[in-house]
């Protein structure tokens, strides 16, 4: 039975549509899924209305917009309280990105029972120790012991439902500048884990596909596979559907356009000592009050206030 009927048979049973479900169905299905980073509740909803069918809460977006490196300085408390006010305002699945799970087994199940009871609609945890490193930066990446991190892995499964909480497993072996045999023994050891893994997570800084690719032949699909091209960013998506890969990830373009985008106006605004000319390049007021549907207000005073 493939993962596929798998999820079909579980449909018949159950009239249940959570988030949590609603990812799954998206990690499981047979076509190629785009989950777009946000890192906090205006950008979760300006990925709603573009139309993308789930969100990446990106570890790396959400501590450089609180001010912290991606190094595990942000706690596990602030992505909670985030990752809130993400699904108040997007309505929309979401996938945490759990870094290493914050310590042990017990710090990652804590994390993630807090973000099933907050909204969440799964959580991606890496083979990492704490505190973890961006996997962009530098050349220290030490990988947890497998046994360990299936218990981090198992520890989650026994705390929150399956069907209503995608898992992941990330594997940084790539990262660490292990080889392909490395990742799958790692991918093997979390998906037969007994741990209620719903995907894998196989993470290359690469400028090319390569080894994704080389691990996705490899894999068979034995779960479904996440990749995040964010360095191999040339690559067409076409070549990822003929991979068999389930998800890809833009895991921080957002943030980055936010970046660019903030500094240009402040330079312009700091040069010209007025905002004549930044005005037709930003959103309008009345595009920002839309956003944030201030129209429902209005009927709700019709009605309560009256
Ligand atoms: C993140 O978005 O925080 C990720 C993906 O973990 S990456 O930064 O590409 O490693
Ligand atoms: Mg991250």
């Amino acid at each position: 039975m493939t993962a596929y009927d798998e999820l079909n048979e579980f449909e018949g049973k159950s009239s249940k549509l959570s988030l949590g479900y609603q990812l799954l169905k998206l990690i499981k299905s047979e076509e190629l899924t785009f989950l777009m980073e946000a890192h906090d509740a205006l950008s979760a909803a300006i990925v709603a209305e573009a139309g993308f069918p789930a969100i990446w809460a990106s570890g790396f977006s959400i501590s450089t917009s609180l001010g912290y490196r991606d190094v595990n300085e942000c706690s596990w408390t602030q992505v909670v309280d985030v990752v809130e006010r993400m699904v108040d305002a997007s309505c929309k699945p979401i996938l945490v990105d759990g870094d290493s799970g914050f310590g042990n087994f017990n710090n990652a199940r804590i994390f993630s029972k807090k973000l099933f009871e907050r909204g969440a609609a799964g959580i991606c945890i890496e083979d990492k120790v704490f505190p973890k490193m961006n996997s962009f930066v530098g050349n220290r990446h030490p990988l947890a012991d497998i046994g360990e991190f299936c218990g981090r892995l198992k520890a989650i499964r026994d705390t929150v439902p399956k069907d209503e909480f995608v898992l992941i497993a990330r594997t940084e072996a790539f990262i660490a500048g292990q080889g392909i045999d490395e990742a799958l023994d790692r991918a093997h050891a979390y998906a037969y884990a007994n741990a209620g893994v719903d995907g894998i997570l196989i993470h290359s800084r690469r400028h090319e596909p390569n080894e994704v690719f080389a691990f996705s032949d490899a894999w068979k699909n034995r779960l479904p596979l996440v990749i995040v091209p964010t360095k191999y960013y040339t690559t067409p998506a076409s070549e990822y559907k003929n991979a068999g890969i389930s998800a890809a990830i833009w895991a921080n373009h957002n943030m980055r356009a936010a970046v660019n985008a903030m500094r240009s106006i402040c330079q312009v605004v700091l040069k010209e000592e007025g905002v004549k000319n930044v005005e037709d390049g930003i959103a309008d007021l009345s595009e920002v009050f839309s956003l944030l549907d201030y129209d429902e207000l209005d009927i709700s005073e019709g009605i309560y206030l009256s």
